[in-house]
């Protein structure tokens, strides 16, 4: 027997909140196991589950049984192929929900949270863990920034084998530079898009992505990752720097006056095979209207559709300069581009110390033929026969080409990336010189190998359009 209840609809639950009470009566099998915990269940830190825990053992038997349910029955959503797809496939045919990810937009956190939540439903299921939750990658954490040893074992299902996961991960070989996921760029922006689900979004989001997939590997194509188990651990850690992003208070929150954004339906279907949709406004508060949190995470926001909300920031871009030269190829050698600041020194020096605005570098109209396989670091000011060091002065963030910007990848809506890279915190250094000139240096990073730097390889050439420097204004909100 199937209830078509919307458990995750927080107005909905509280208008049948007589109904949730009486979960003894019913009996959990009416209900979405999660709903039946008194407390949110709890999202593990990978790092600290032993091969045993039920976590991962309940993840593999999952993943076994939804590759062979895609295999039985390729149109049952619940597959694993099917699941894969609704994030992206290269596959022709039309299915429900089918290709609907959503990247470089203001729904990229709420759709993956979505995508997450009845993945999560129907890993369980299958599971057999009463109460499985999927487990975060935090490489935020320097030892944790190998593939998690339990995908590298190539006897289970969650193992890929090369060339779809480069075996230089599935070894062991390899691992995450520091700088790839650096999540203090996002963590310190205010507004929401563009702003910290942006920035975290390509750092460190994107970057893990192209690192783990290299040239060919499915990581690096956004219509064959999800094909590799890891890619849900690692959006389960990008969903909690969600939570944490908004935890730091400061006028963080989320678009809560977009309609579009609060009310734009997203479909997916259950463990029951029951098609459903979810929007925005439903998936706020992941504890309160989900049922679940994070492994130590402070406690989360909890923000409500109910009343109108203004934003509580107005954002404006003013131009400064544009760098007139021709569009900016990235490839393997370091690149330098040399902007004339001559006129506008001051107001780059006054916007960086004015806690209102931000001053920023922009890379847009940024494509490339095909997925580069690699993540670029970008400096400002580095003096020209300096190394380049992302732990010091000059680091602004990363490049890293996923989804939007890739021609081969994006044949039908093609987008061009854009960055942001802030530089209140580093202007007042790289113009300690007089010099009129400001260098803009772009350097490949490749992944470490044995936590060693290697030579970069690039399979293909990253194009910058246009390369500025803007203030963005942040006006509070007069009411
Ligand atoms: Cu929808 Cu990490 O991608």
């Amino acid at each position: 027997m199937e209830v078509n209840m919307k458990k995750h609809s927080r107005r909905r639950f509280i208008a049948t909140a007589g109904a949730a009470a009486s979960v003894a009566i019913f009996g959990p099998s009416l209900f979405d196991v999660s709903r039946v915990f008194a407390a949110p269940l709890t999202r593990r830190d990978i790092g600290a589950l032993s091969a045993s825990d039920p976590i991962i053992t309940g993840y593999k038997t999952a993943v076994t049984a939804m590759k062979a349910l895609s295999v039985s029955d390729p149109t049952d959503p619940r597959g694993w192929t099917y699941q894969a797809a609704i994030h992206g496939t290269h596959a022709s045919g039309s299915h429900i929900a089918w290709n609907t990810c959503e990247h470089h937009t203001k729904y990229f956190w709420s759709w993956h949270r979505m995508y997450l939540y009845y993945f999560e439903r129907i890993v369980r299921k299958y599971s057999g863990v009463y109460g499985w939750t999927l487990p975060y990658w935090n490489y935020s954490s320097p030892i944790q920034r190998q593939l998690p040893a339990v995908f590298r074992d190539s006897s289970s299902s969650l193992f890929v084998p090369d060339p779809n996961r480069p075996n230089v991960w599935n070894t062991g070989a390899a691992s995450l530079p520091p700088s790839h996921v650096d999540t203090s760029g996002g963590m310190s922006q205010v507004s929401f898009y563009p702003g910290g689900s942006s920035s975290l979004e390509s750092n460190p989001h994107d970057n893990v992505h192209v690192d783990i997939g290299g040239f060919s590997g499915w990581m690096g194509d956004i219509q064959a990752a999800a094909q590799d188990p890891v890619f849900y651990v690692h959006h389960a850690n990008i969903d909690r720097l969600w939570n944490l992003w908004k935890a730091q208070g400061g006028g963080r929150s989320d678009p809560l006056s977009d309609g579009s954004w609060k009310n734009t339906p997203f479909t997916f279907f259950d463990e029951n095979k029951t098609q459903d949709t979810m929007k925005g406004r439903d998936d706020l508060n992941a504890a309160a209207q989900l049922n679940y949190n994070y492994e130590g995470e402070p406690a989360q926001v909890t923000e409500s559709c109910i009343r109108f909300v203004l934003p509580p920031w107005i954002l404006q871009l003013i131009e400064l300069i544009r760098w007139p030269g021709p569009p900016v190829i990235c490839g393997a050698e370091r690149v330098s581009i040399p902007i004339d600041i001559k006129a506008i020194r001051q107001r780059m020096l006054s916007a960086a110390q004015n806690t209102s605005q931000t001053l920023v570098l922009r890379f847009d109209e940024v494509e490339a033929e095909r997925q580069p396989g690699v993540v670029w670091e970008v400096y400002v000011g580095l003096p020209a026969g300096k190394e380049p060091d992302p732990e010091g002065p000059y680091f602004v963030g990363t490049m890293a080409l996923c989804s939007a910007g890739l021609r081969s990848q994006m044949r039908h809506d093609f987008k061009p990336a854009e960055f942001e890279f802030p530089l209140n915190r580093v202007i007042a250094n790289a113009l300690r010189t007089n010099a009129d000139k400001l260098e803009v240096t772009i350097v490949p990073s490749p992944i470490l190998i044995n936590g060693k730097r290697t030579k970069p390889r690039v399979a293909a050439p990253a194009r910058i359009g246009r390369v500025s420097i803007a203030i963005e204004n942040q006006q509070k909100r007069t009411r």
